[in-house]
């Protein structure tokens, strides 16, 4: 069986440097990839930025700096961001790049050839912050300025000719995939938008303008640059080397397995690109999924709002790994969600520092009294001690699945109970009264070291760094992880060293 991931996060306009939202969107891909990664699959996890189009232009004019002079700088705070976020990105996509125009081109081309191209005129609305043309319906008037609904940002008119897409034809063979590939709009709860969307009656798509000149060119009319979503979707292929689709890359990677993104672009990569991708005769992404938004109050942050948190502060106060604790756990994947310092520092708190690290700390303190530091011989484990052991044993397959669904929250409460469980269990067996019973008393310290074992391969996905320390006191490395072996009991061999490791997480001092 081919045992290929390829994930993929929106690539991010370097309109502005980076903030939670984006940090976020990443931090949820690199788990994913990681856990994969883990589980035995080769990974292809890539980023990038998404630098054409009027948006970035008028940005970099705003500045008085040279447009790509603009693009270099902000793209590399999106780089930078993905080292302090220590994402296993495999490759950094940038539109300006020329790997990618070739393929833009290419796409173009096949989609002339197959006659779904034509030039006429558009006039409508169109927002710049969102890239996006909206239909008069989609519009609401507030205090004389017109504004898209959904984003909230000003939409102004343009009258142009312009290069169209015959996306109307695909509008049966659209519904016709959702309702083959179940799965390919996922969560469940935004699928129905989706496609009472395109039932609605999809109108061509304008996807060339004339009036200004900061993107690819269309080939053979040098007036027009390519819309910025038809140039940006590619990404998802040009960093394949599409159209090259006998070499590696695009052998193994493609159709891509998730394309990970923000719910607010759900229409461009559920219905834009599986219409571009159909009429180039390109098959089709396993699934499309929307996560929620990282809210500041009520409302979405976002760069044009100004009410951004930058994850560099939280990252330069608490640390990285906490950061995508708290956000893997405390938004509840697939929703909205706040986020908030004090409940960043609970997380830290009560999980990070009390229930992993301590039993890290507790466990191997006894071991190194009780058992000149060395892994134990288990005697026979006890009906208790299998139980536990068997959890994760049990639910290897269902951990399995649940994250083919993007059960997030599965997976992390997962973790949550079974740390709880072993934090029990120590106390419960109480191995320090079990000095006169020394195999007992060593089945107890390696029952609790395997659970040590078994819930750190699970959180590496989640914070890789901390893991990376906790695992030296087996001497094991994280590059040989193996997820499958968090169903056997006996990994760590009797007789091994167990060395102490600082303390991992440390308390935050609340005033409240
Ligand atoms: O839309 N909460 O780029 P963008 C959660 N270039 N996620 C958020 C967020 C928030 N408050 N704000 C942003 C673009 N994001 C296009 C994409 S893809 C071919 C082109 C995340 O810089 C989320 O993933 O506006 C969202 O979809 C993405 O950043 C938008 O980033
Ligand atoms: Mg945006």
């Amino acid at each position: 069986m081919d045992k290929n991931y390829y994930i993929t996060t929106p690539i991010y306009y370097p309109s502005a440097k980076p903030h939670m939202g984006h940090a976020y969107s990443s931090i949820i891909a690199d788990f994913f990839a990681r856990f994969k990664r883990m589980d035995g699959y080769e990974v292809h996890f890539l980023t990038g930025t998404d630098e054409h189009g009027l948006k970035i232009q008028r940005a970099a004019e705003k500045e008085k700096i040279d447009t790509l002079k603009f693009c270099n700088e902000i793209s590399q705070t999106f780089r930078d961001l993905s080292k302090t976020l220590n994402l296993s990105n495999t490759d950094f996509i940038r539109t300006t790049e020329d790997r990618h125009k070739k393929t833009v081109q290419h796409l173009w081309t096949q989609l002339e050839k197959n006659d779904d191209i034509y030039l006429s005129k558009y006039s409508g609305w169109y927002s710049v912050s969102d890239e996006a043309f909206y239909n008069e319906d989609e519009i609401i008037e507030n205090n004389g300025t017109k504004k898209a609904t959904v984003s909230g940002s000003t939409v102004e008119w343009i009258e142009e000719e312009s290069y169209f897409f015959r996306l109307s034809k695909w509008q049966d063979n659209l519904l016709k995939y959702y309702e083959e590939n179940p799965d390919f709009i996922s969560p469940k709860s935004r699928k129905n938008e989706v496609i009472s969307f395109v039932k609605s009656g999809l109108k061509d798509l304008s996807i060339s303008r004339k009036s200004f000149s900061w993107g690819i060119k269309v080939p053979n009319n040098p007036d027009h640059v390519i819309y910025v979503w038809l140039d940006a979707l590619t990404n998802y292929i040009s960093a394949l080397n599409y159209p090259n689709i006998n070499e590696k890359l695009y052998k193994k990677f493609w159709p891509a397995s998730v394309h990970l993104i923000g719910k607010d672009i759900l229409r461009f990569h559920a219905v834009y690109w599986p219409a571009f991708l159909m009429a180039a005769k390109i098959p089709l992404p396993h699934k499309v999924y929307g996560h929620g938004w990282i809210l500041s109050g009520d409302e979405k942050m976002s760069k044009s709002k100004g009410n951004i948190l930058d994850p560099l502060d939280i990252i330069e106060t608490y640390g990285v790994d906490p950061l995508r604790y708290y956000l893997i756990k405390e938004v509840s994947f697939g929703n909205d969600g706040n986020i908030s310092k004090g409940r960043l520092e609970d997380c830290i708190n009560s999980d990070l520092a009390n229930n992993y690290g301590n039993l890290c700390q507790r466990v191997t303190a006894f071991a190194e009294k009780n058992c000149s530091s060395k892994i134990p011989k288990i005697n026979k484990f006890s009906n208790d001690d299998l139980k536990m052991l068997n959890n994760f044993t049990n639910n290897l397959s269902t951990i399995r699945n649940q994250i083919d669904n993007q059960n997030i929250n599965f997976y992390i409460n997962f973790i949550v109970s079974a740390l709880f469980e072993a934090n029990k269990y120590f106390n419960d067996q109480e191995p320090w009264k079990k000095k006169d019973d020394q195999d007992r008393l060593n089945t107890i310290v390696y029952t609790s070291l395997e659970m040590i074992r078994k819930i750190s391969f699970m959180l590496y996905p989640i914070i890789p760094n901390s893991i990376k320390k906790a695992l030296t006191i087996f001497n094991i490395k994280t590059e040989d992880i193996d997820f499958e072996s968090i169903a056997s009991h006996d990994l760590l061999k009797t007789g091994n060293d167990i060395n102490k490791i600082d303390i991992l997480f440390k308390k935050i001092e609340k005033n409240d």
